[in-house]
């Protein structure tokens, strides 16, 4: 089993560390000559189960231009999708290519994979978990608040983000996870029915973390002195059946200018994206100055390019 990312806490805060100065100077070398080329010689298979369009395009960019290959494997093309186990599929794979991005269902899918291949795994999202978005999120953040000289992540302990809508997501475990990874207070604001999943206190304490988030059904009680304000869809891919009920139930719980004014007034909007104005966000915030939406999608690019390296060099 090679080293992979599946979750947030698969780094350390040291590495995250050097995972964003990384991403950083990427950022800041892009297009130049001499850029480093880890990837070199290298194939990396990306199989997606779901749709994607930041997500696939920056791994697939991030790849070329590292030096690599990337490999796009549509399920429906694969004999995955006709019922090859994800065992198979794992040591086959790993006698082909040099690393492996997955987008799937069930979590479970991309630990299997790991765990029976040899080569780095990399969670490109899961039902549970979205761990190179938060990633992003964090560096996109450190961005702002970090001081010149001094580590990008000590600018983001005590920062406090509100995560609002469906706190039982991908985005609200991940950044569960995150948050409590860089010491950064999150309150999680929706319906009762939409509260964290109990799993998610089970892969805090295996990281050696304590679960400290909060979650109340008052949205302007969790916003208050919010640095950040997040959000994401109501229906996520594969919530597609229940979708009249979600935007029922979740309709009091859209971003919009009053809930923006409970936070901090320099707090940030934040969304993964794809979004859907007028469901979980009002058009006032996500085209309001406080929206940093398009940041957070380029700095995938950056910041995936700087885990992949990570990955490789291991
Ligand atoms: N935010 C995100 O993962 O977007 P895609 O679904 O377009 O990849
Ligand atoms: N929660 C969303 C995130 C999309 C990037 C979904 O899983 O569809």
């Amino acid at each position: 089993m090679a080293r992979s990312f599946l979750q947030d806490t698969d780094f350390t805060r040291d590495e995250a560390e050097e995972i964003f100065q990384l991403a950083k100077a990427l950022k800041e070398g892009r297009g130049r000559a001499n850029q480093p080329k880890p990837l070199e010689g290298q194939t990396w298979a990306m199989i997606f189960h779901k749709s994607s369009t930041r997500t696939r395009v920056s791994f697939e960019v991030g790849i070329h231009e590292l030096g690599g290959h990337p490999m796009y494997l549509d399920q429906s093309k694969t004999q995955m999708g006709r019922g090859e186990t994800v065992a198979d599929t794992a040591r086959v794979l790993s006698r082909y290519v040099h690393g492996i991005v997955i987008r799937t269902f069930d979590h479970a899918t991309v630990e299997e994979l790991a765990r029976e291949g040899t080569v780095p795994v990399v969670n490109a999202l899961t039902d549970l978990l979205h761990p190179c978005q938060i990633y992003s999120d964090l560096f996109t953040l450190a961005e702002r608040w970090a001081e010149p000289g001094k580590p990008l992540i000590d600018a983001l302990a005590g920062r406090k983000l509100t995560f609002v809508g469906d706190c039982a997501s991908n985005m609200a475990h991940s950044w569960i996870l995150g948050a409590a990874l860089f010491g950064m207070p999150i309150s999680l604001t929706g319906p009762e029915k939409y509260r964290p999943q109990p799993v998610v206190d089970k892969l805090l304490r295996e990281a050696g973390l304590e679960p400290t988030y909060t979650f109340t059904t008052d949205p302007k009680a969790a916003a208050e002195n919010a640095d950040v304000v997040y959000t994401d869809v109501w229906v996520s891919m594969g919530d597609e059946a229940e979708k009249d009920a979600r935007l029922q139930e979740l309709a009091p719980y859209q971003v919009d200018g009053t809930l923006m004014a409970a936070a901090r007034p320099e707090a940030y909007f934040m969304h993964c994206l794809p979004a859907h104005e007028g469901e979980e966000v009002a058009a006032e915030v996500y085209r309001s100055t406080q929206s940093i939406v398009y940041d957070e999608a380029e700095n995938r690019l950056h910041v995936q390019k700087a885990i992949l390296s990570k990955l490789a060099e291991a």
